[in-house]
């Protein structure tokens, strides 16, 4: 049933539907479930973080009515402030690169955000760059009293994914369904914390694994390494992610998550990005060691839409 006339457009986050898959899923696995976060305002999971840091910021005081809002990103978790920001009325600028996504960048621009671009080295993402990044922020919040939203040790983030993770609940209950395995890749770990506590809360048997690139080990074996994975595995273990929120660490081959772009947009309808393809290949790995009569639940981070302009399609649409 369609709902009434809604009175912001900021209650429209969340609410997302899980979806079944069955033609990728080979014979003998697991259920493989999908929550699709496509349809937030932003096409990305990052508005429920936006939302909540914001709305917690302005409850604790520590932002001011018509403050700016400052924060570094390669794109999504900007295009989300930028959107929060712009519905309730604070200035905000986002720290960006040129190495960025242009969509993403404008995606900014369009909200009304102010993007400051910190040239790259040669268009690659380096330590030093996100460094420099970092340093511009320092001197926003200095110069303009800044409120610096801090996302990778903002552990009000955690608060908009606990939705996401009883939304997911009640869907599952609602069809009778136990999740026995949750999986997804971190960057921040803001959405795997997040939904990890809400899950072991209610499920205490649910195994959760942490997924991250082949290359760039982090979590599981302490160094990192390069990927092209956008909003994943940024170089650091998180500091959002505490060791009881999860049971496993699972590498996966960038390259085979990024061949399953294209089946699951054409074999499912899910139509997503290269992190999102990469929690469906880490689902798939657990789906077959669960088996049949199990279920593995991840989620799909945001839109394909955003990255049309990228090679993740290109294979498909060259045929
Ligand atoms: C496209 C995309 N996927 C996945 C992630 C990882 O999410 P989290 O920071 O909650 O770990 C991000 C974070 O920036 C992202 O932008």
């Amino acid at each position: 049933m369609s709902r009434g006339v809604i009175d912001s457009s900021l209650a429209t986050i969340g609410d997302t539907p899980v979806v079944r898959l069955h033609r990728i899923v080979p014979d003998g696995s697991a259920q493989v479930l999908v929550k699709i976060e496509a349809g937030n305002p932003t096409g990305s999971y990052k508005d429920r973080m936006a939302l909540a840091i914001i709305e917690e910021a302005e409850r604790s005081g520590a932002l001011r009515p018509g403050q700016r809002v400052v924060e570094y990103s390669g794109g999504s978790t900007g295009s989300s402030l930028a959107y929060v920001c712009a519905v309730k009325g604070y200035p905000c600028t986002i720290v960006s690169s040129d190495t960025f996504a242009q969509e993403k960048l404008q995606t900014m621009r369009a909200f009304g955000a102010e993007v400051v671009i910190v040239p790259s080295d040669h268009g690659l993402i380096t330590p030093g760059l996100f460094e420099r990044m970092r340093h511009a922020v320092d001197r926003i919040v200095d110069e303009e009293s800044a409120y610096w939203t801090d996302q990778f040790h903002n552990t009000d983030a955690l608060i908009g994914y606990d939705v996401l993770g009883h939304e997911l609940l009640q869907q599952t209950e609602r069809s009778g369904i136990v999740i026995d395995a949750f999986c997804a890749a971190v960057g921040t770990a803001g959405m795997l914390a997040g939904v990890s506590r809400t899950l072991k809360a209610a499920l205490p048997e649910v195994s959760v694994t942490a997924l991250e690139p082949t290359t760039s080990p982090m979590v599981s074996a302490g160094h990192a390494g390069p990927h092209h994975v956008e909003g994943i595995a940024t170089g650091i273990v998180p500091p959002l992610l505490p060791s009881d929120l999860y049971d496993r660490v699972l590498t996966v081959d960038e390259q085979s998550a990024r061949e399953l772009a294209v089946p699951l947009a054409r074999d499912e309808g899910v139509f997503t990005g290269t992190s999102s393809a990469f929690n469906i290949a880490g689902a798939l790995h657990l789906a077959k060691e669960f088996g049949p009569g199990r279920t593995v639940a991840t989620v799909a981070c945001d839109t394909g839409l955003k990255y049309l302009a990228g090679d993740l399609y290109r294979a498909g649409i060259d045929q």
